[in-house]
């Protein structure tokens, strides 16, 4: 089971806005909605978009390409023509820092 890694510290990710890290040696976004943080990955299930370009509006992220959208707290994919979900990985927050733990997918 993997651990939790340091991904970035809460005042590098605007509220209601992301940022796209590294975590071992994976890109995956860090979203803030409304001071709360979740991770998802950088991967829109349609074609392989990226999502770091995305629009986020609530807990729900557009795709820039073809404007699936997916909701950064499951996954899920909310709007076509993306129908599979995108991964989540669990989120923890100590003092400043962001933690995340990749979960296999
Ligand atoms: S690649 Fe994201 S909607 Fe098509």
């Amino acid at each position: 089971m993997s651990e939790f890694i340091f991904a970035a510290n809460q005042s590098e990710v605007p509220e209601n806005g992301m940022k796209l890290v590294e975590v071992d040696e994976q890109l995956v976004l860090i979203l803030n909605v409304n001071n709360e943080f979740f991770c998802i990955n950088d991967v829109c299930t349609h074609d392989g978009g990226t999502l770091c370009d995305g629009k986020l509006n609530g807990h729900s992220i557009a795709c820039p390409r073809h404007g699936a959208t997916f909701d950064v707290r499951t996954g899920a994919a909310t709007k076509m023509p993306a129908t599979q979900p995108t991964g989540v990985h669990d989120v923890k927050i100590e003092g400043d820092q962001i933690l995340v733990r990749l979960k296999e997918d």
